[in-house]
């Protein structure tokens, strides 16, 4: 197994998202436009909302990929056009392929709004291939229950399967692009060395703690990104001497290798076709929701 070194290390840039809660984002940036095949990663919160101020993003469209929310606390609710809905609460999934286009909004739920309370996720965009931009779009929700936890023998290092693959368990969901997502959480003196297909590009995102992580054994503090080189495995390592577990997303998937041209909610392959996307959400063409 060749371990995978650090290519590049990319702090989070907080910035203000959707009806404006704050979000810790590495990328998009200016020095890191995509990982491909993924097109952004926002850190939401973590936030606490005072009862009846809760913010999220009102109606709003996409075009030609994923989007992928992962709640750690509070409760979200999703509506959109293609006529589905749902709640998300803490440790749940919300799997959206936005395809052809949605309009889809992304508000606290009522009742946490209504009750304010700690609020903390993340949304990733996974990116479709050129002939997948335009398929009809689809609505998956994987509640906390179907997404598979392992612990290593030592019980120092605790993974949530999202996508993919690690010790052991693999994931309930189906991606259209070939990902993984792995939460890992790691105590002081806990280690692990999962394998990554070499056909995939790699990142880990430290939202908690402190990992040694890289063939150089590099530190990597909470509110940074790496991205690693060629190799298959990655190790993922917490010295004996920090004084609190460390929380890492784990992310890989296979490049997609096609141009990308993305214009605020639309990712396509052209300028063309991003105005295509601009015009037919003007249009109504991409819908609206159902009240
Ligand atoms: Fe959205």
């Amino acid at each position: 197994m060749k371990e995978r070194a650090i290519d590049s290390i990319v702090d989070a840039v907080e910035t203000i998202e959707g009806g404006g809660f704050p979000v810790r984002r590495p990328f998009p940036a200016p020095e890191l436009q995509q990982v491909d095949p993924f097109l952004l990663l926002d850190e939401m919160g973590p936030v606490d909302w005072e009862p009846g101020k809760a913010i999220g993003a009102p109606d709003h469209p996409h075009r030609g990929f994923e989007t992928v929310t992962y709640m750690l606390e509070g409760k979200m609710q999703h509506k959109d056009s293609a006529g589905a809905s749902g709640v998300i609460g803490p440790g749940d999934v919300q799997w959206m392929t936005a395809g052809v286009g949605v309009v889809h909004s992304e508000m606290p739920e009522k009742e946490f709004r209504r009750t304010g309370g700690h609020s903390h996720g993340f949304q990733l965009w996974v990116n479709l291939l050129a002939r997948d931009k335009m398929i009809a779009p689809r609505y998956q929700e994987l509640p906390k229950d179907k997404i598979p936890e392992a612990t290593s023998e030592d019980g120092l290092v605790g993974v949530r399967v999202i996508a993919g693959e690690a010790l052991g368990k693999t994931a309930a969901i189906e991606t259209r692009t070939p990902i993984m997502y792995l939460h890992y959480t790691i105590k002081p003196g806990g280690s692990t060395t999962p394998e990554i297909p070499e056909d995939h590009q790699a990142m880990a995102y430290v939202f908690s703690g402190q990992v040694v992580t890289g063939r150089d054994k590099r530190k990597i503090a909470a509110g940074k990104l790496a991205v690693f080189g060629p190799g298959s495995s990655i190790r993922l390592s917490v010295p004996a001497d920090q004084d609190a577990a460390a929380q890492i997303l784990l992310l890989t998937g296979v490049p997609l290798r096609e141009p990308m041209v993305r214009y605020g909610p639309f990712v396509m392959n052209t300028k063309e076709e991003i105005h295509k996307a601009i015009a037919d959400y003007q249009a109504g063409r991409m819908g609206k929701i159902a009240s």
